[in-house]
């Protein structure tokens, strides 16, 4: 019999979504307690089983046409397009929070089928296949999400669509929590690029704005300056609220996080609705700021070492 097995993590924007969709840095940092499995088996029928889907390629097409078209470039990738197998993923990352869930959905997936098929792949391969069903979730994609799933460190996600591992030293923690609201990627990207259209110049000095923090917070984590890089993030995060995708929501929590000693603090992902990071330098810190964001209604949150 054969077996094939791939996973991905989620991860969490520090600095520079949206504008990373119009060719500026972003730095994206993994989120290893949640991840999505994907293990693929012999059968001589095609099941693909999720935590809220089971059926054939025929009904995946209709809930999840992104998968779907993924799942078809790999079978003609692999020359088995008549292939059957029976497809189980399971995944402890939220959806529509800002969490990566899609993407690392889509690499678990390519990286389980390059198992199965005893192919040996580089990342950029993986990377090229998921960004199929990436591009169709999100209508337009800027890679990074797909690259930092796979990702064991905090990347700089460069606009060439090259990622860097950035090797660091540093005390940092990030504290995620769920807003309790849903944020779809999709349509925060439509709204950004419905307002760039109206108002090219404002939006594009935003998104320049926005890149120029991403470039000046590689050199502050690197040189592990903690207090700038924080400063930086809120920075950030008044520009994500002038991109028009913020919310009451998470402002609500973003100012929590700062109020408990968060050293920055903004949305993360897509947003309108989602997720929110905080940075601080100790455990413990993170540790009182999960807490108050807890109190004040977030439903999930987790602390990370970046
Ligand atoms: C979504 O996690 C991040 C965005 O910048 C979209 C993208 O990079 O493709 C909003």
């Amino acid at each position: 019999m054969n077996f094939g097995f791939g996973q991905a993590h989620a991860k969490a924007h520090l600095l520079g979504e949206h504008s990373v969709v119009y060719g500026y840095p972003a730095i994206i940092a993994p989120l290893l307690s949640l991840s999505t499995k994907a293990e693929v088996i012999d059968s001589d029928k095609t099941l693909i089983e999720t935590d809220n889907f089971s059926g054939t390629m025929f009904q995946l097409n209709y809930r999840f046409s992104g998968i779907y078209s993924l799942l078809t470039e790999l079978l003609n990738f692999f020359e088995e397009p008549d292939l059957t197998f029976k497809l189980h993923i399971k995944s402890n990352i939220p959806s529509k929070k800002g969490l990566g869930s899609s993407a690392a959905y889509a690499v678990a997936i390519v990286k389980a089928f390059c198992d199965y098929f005893d192919y040996d792949y580089s990342d950029e391969e993986v990377f090229k296949i998921a960004q199929i069903s990436e591009n169709k979730n999100h209508g337009r994609s800027s890679g990074g999400d797909t690259y930092a799933v796979m990702a064991e460190g905090p990347i700089f996600f460069d606009t060439n669509k090259d990622a860097t591992i950035l090797k660091l030293d540093t005390k940092a923690y990030i504290v995620v929590a769920d807003s309790g609201t849903a944020g779809l990627t999709s349509q925060a990207v439509q709204l950004v690029a419905d307002n760039y259209e109206k108002d090219p110049e404002t939006f594009g000095n935003y998104f320049k704005q926005m890149g120029a923090i991403a470039e000046k917070g590689r050199e502050e984590i690197i040189a592990d300056d903690l207090k700038d890089f924080g400063r930086l993030m809120t920075e950030n995060q008044n520009l994500l609220a002038k991109l028009g995708v913020s919310t009451p929501y998470l402002e609500r929590l973003i100012k929590i996080a700062l109020n408990n000693g968060a050293l920055g603090a903004k949305l993360t992902g897509g947003g309108l609705g989602g997720s929110i990071v905080a940075l601080t330098d100790t455990e413990a810190k993170a540790a009182e700021i999960k807490k108050a964001l807890n109190k004040a209604g977030a439903p999930e949150s987790w602390i990370s070492k970046i």
